[in-house]
């Protein structure tokens, strides 16, 4: 079967994507109904769903390409755009709000020159904001990749983030 050929992205690379296009065939028999757990097995591998698999998947599962793509932005769990290394979720919630996440995620958004949804040109960091993480008694709280920080201040906030930065 014919694969495309992938752009390599700084950003990608947890899995080479010819690989793991490889390792579906396998893995799936390319039914219609096996396109969730088809991007699921995607965002997983590399974090994101690249175009080009996209269209791959729309031709192994000959679903039109538009449904393959409408699935992939219905859903908030699969990311089109890659991620960076460290996902950074500044909580909005009203909880958080009231002790100042407001100004936590200005400052982060004036540190990293990103907006939340993106990431920094680095492929470091991807900026976030999440409704409430269910832990207000934490307020305001700030996750890193898995990791909560609760009780977070502004200059709290910048430090984390300049020793992962290198300093
Ligand atoms: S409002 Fe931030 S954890 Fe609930």
């Amino acid at each position: 079967m014919h694969l495309v050929h992938f752009e390599q992205s700084p950003l990608q690379g947890r899995l080479d994507p010819e690989a793991l296009l490889a390792e579906m065939q396998v893995r799936f028999e390319g039914r219609a109904d096996e396109l969730i757990p088809m991007l699921q097995c995607v965002q997983k591998a590399l974090g994101f769903l690249p175009e080009q698999i996209l269209l791959e998947i729309a031709r192994l599962t000959r679903l039109p390409a538009a449904r393959v793509f409408g699935t992939a932005t219905f859903y908030s769990q699969f990311r089109l755009q890659p991620v960076g290394k460290y996902i950074i979720r500044v909580c909005r919630g009203t909880a958080c709000h009231v002790k100042g996440s407001g100004r936590i995620l200005d400052d982060i958004q004036g540190y990293l020159q990103v907006a939340p949804g993106r990431t920094t040109q680095d492929g470091l960091f991807t900026l976030e904001t999440v409704a409430c993480f269910g832990s207000c008694a934490l307020a305001p709280i700030l996750v890193i990749n898995e990791r909560v920080y609760g009780s977070t201040n502004r200059s709290k906030a910048l430090r984390l983030l300049s020793d992962m930065r290198g300093g």
